[in-house]
């Protein structure tokens, strides 16, 4: 096995390029080596959320993805978010309905959100989605209030 691999990805909308272990996890990648640290480790084993970023528009906890099964796919941070240097409108949702406590969660749960919004889930969906991100402050209940917000804002937003 080689020692460095070269792993080639779209990382919020760069291209970039990246030696690493072969063993290397994605959210080393993300935050030791693209110096993105909005993504968490909680728990490093897949039941958190903290550390979830898009993998080519799906939530997945990169804690358990290794960062070579990224090269050549698009991966998004919470960095990423932000259009044109305003916050995501579930972002901006949070803020709004005060689902940002102690902010741990915060990155996993927006870009979890964002991927939610853009898929048009319904409210099961919305809910089975968010599963996948533990928070031990809000209660879930204003992140749910923030993203139904967010999601009638996108819609009247959309054109008709
Ligand atoms: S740190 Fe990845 S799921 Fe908890
Ligand atoms: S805001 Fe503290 S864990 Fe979610």
């Amino acid at each position: 096995m080689p020692e460095r691999i070269t792993v080639t990805l779209t990382l919020n909308g760069a291209r970039r390029s990246f030696e690493v272990a072969p063993g290397r996890r994605l959210l080393d990648l993300v935050r030791e080596d693209a110096g993105l640290i909005g993504a968490k480790e909680g728990c490093g084993a897949g039941e958190c959320g903290a550390c979830m970023v898009l993998l080519d528009g799906a939530p997945v906890t990169s804690c358990l993805v290794l960062a070579a099964s990224a090269d050549g796919h698009e991966v998004v941070t919470v960095e990423g978010l932000a259009r044109g240097g305003a916050l995501h409108p579930f972002q901006e949702a949070m803020v709004t309905h005060g689902g940002v406590q102690c902010g741990f969660c915060t990155p996993g749960i927006a870009v979890t959100g964002a991927a939610v919004l853009a898929r048009g889930g319904d409210a099961a969906d919305r809910t089975r989605l968010l599963a996948g991100n533990l928070c031990r402050c809000t209660g879930y209940a204003k992140v749910m209030e923030a993203l139904d917000d967010a999601a009638a804002k996108e819609t009247a937003d959309a054109p008709a």
